[in-house]
């Protein structure tokens, strides 16, 4: 791995050789060209290394057993949070709370927080960029509540409209908004956002599950309340993830979910619950994927953020350039198209072939991409799409991928008689 601070990371072989799928190749004897991390990223093997040691050297329950493997679960699974305190820049590790993943992150909020500072009227003010993991929970908790939904408008790029924000945040109690659209790649001025939300006395969650794989991200400059995010997306295993809160909020918010870890006291008649975060953890843990995430940020902390955006930059960059000849012949290209503005994301149509037909002919190629609604339906309502083809990129990919991406354009091209 290439472990310099310098500003532009080229592709770097050693990296991706440390990703064992990498070395795969299709049934149909294709080398495996990876273009989905949006979706999931892939492994490095220090955190498949992670998952295997737990099991097989120190397996046993954590904050229970006495004995010695127990106890040295028990530190590693701490000491993950801690990294990811560390990683986020939050004040410390009891503002981590363990969930399953991003999705339960909200959820969370949106049952304990919304279920108790929500009243009838509030406002909850989301994007239109949402994925369906920040607009469900809301819309259900409002249906709870009898509070109302209001969204940030974007334009035909998919690019937020903040000209009507003050009049937008009037009555608003919560905003909820992405850091990343995971359809388009759009950064969102989260930390701006924030800051006249705050104003008008609204708290803010960020939905990071693209953001936190791809920019370093520090929750206290961004001034977030709540910030969520998934394991899975950024090296890590799924089935773990994070939900950030300030102290202040954990500590006023009743629990989640509730049984056993998660409470001081209980009698035949009533309860009283742990202290920060486990108040909030009930039941056992996903114990090795929490130690395996550790891993995956000892990773990206010895890759470096700056190096992780600086390549995706270039090979943002890189593939505009390559793809430029293909958009006079019918791609259109959604999002941004500015790498500048775009964490690692190409979202595009192919003429008139469906973006489910283009994604099958790149899979005959062994090229992996996302195609559909991307779990953003109301904004492809908005952009007047049906779906599109989306290439992600992460840090183990490089130009050789992006070429066999436009290679397979070309076929498709020629399988479709385009000129
Ligand atoms: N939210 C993930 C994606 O965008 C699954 O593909």
């Amino acid at each position: 791995m290439n472990r310099g601070a310098s500003a532009t990371v080229t592709p770097d072989l050693n990296v991706r050789a440390d990703f064992p799928i990498l070395k795969e190749r299709t049934s149909r004897g294709k080398p495996l060209i990876y273009l989905d991390s949006a979706a999931t990223s892939q492994k490095p093997q220090a955190v498949i290394d992670a998952i295997a040691r737990y099991y097989s050297e120190y397996n046993a329950n954590i904050h229970r057993g006495v004995y010695e493997i127990a106890a040295r679960a028990t530190d590693a699974f701490e000491e993950a949070r801690a990294k990811v305190a560390r990683f986020l820049n939050a004040a410390e590790p009891a503002e981590i709370v363990w969930t399953r993943n991003a999705t339960e992150a909200i959820n969370l909020v949106a049952w304990s927080w919304g279920g108790a500072n929500l009243h009838a009227g509030d406002i909850i003010l989301l994007t239109q960029l949402e994925h369906h993991s920040n607009l469900v929970p809301w819309q259900l908790l409002a249906e709870r509540t009898g509070a109302h939904l209001r969204y940030i408008p974007v334009d035909d790029r998919g690019e937020p409209i903040l000209d009507d924000l003050d009049t937008l945040l009037q009555g608003c109690a919560l905003v909820a908004l992405t850091h990343v659209s995971n359809t388009l790649g759009t950064i969102l001025p989260v930390a701006e956002i924030v800051a006249r939300a705050h104003s008008t006395g609204a708290i803010v969650l960020v939905d990071g599950a693209q953001a936190a794989p791809h920019l370093a991200v520090d929750v206290r400059a961004l001034d977030a309340d709540f910030y969520a995010l998934s394991a899975h997306k950024m090296l890590g295993p799924t089935g773990i993830g994070v939900l950030y809160g300030k102290r202040r909020l954990l500590e006023a918010m009743p629990p989640f979910l509730s049984g056993g870890d998660m409470i001081r006291s209980v009698s035949y008649e009533r309860s009283t619950f742990n202290e920060l975060p486990w108040k909030f953890e009930a039941g056992t843990s996903n114990i090795a994927d929490a130690i395996a995430f550790g891993t995956a940020i000892d990773y990206l902390e010895a890759y470096g953020m700056e190096n992780v955006r600086a390549h995706e930059r270039a090979l943002l960059a890189y593939a505009f350039e390559r793809l430029a000849p293909l958009e006079a012949r019918g791609l259109a290209i959604y999002g941004p198209h500015d790498v500048e503005r775009s964490s690692g994301v190409v979202s595009m149509n192919f003429a008139d072939i469906h973006a489910h037909d283009l994604a099958s002919i790149l899979d005959t190629e062994g090229v992996c991409i996302r195609a559909g609604h991307h779990c953003t339906m109301p904004l492809m309502a908005r952009l007047d799409l049906a779906a599109t083809a989306r290439a992600s990129f992460y840090i183990y990919n490089d130009r050789r991928d992006v070429d066999a991406l436009v290679a397979g354009l070309e076929k498709a091209a020629t399988i479709f008689r385009i000129s």
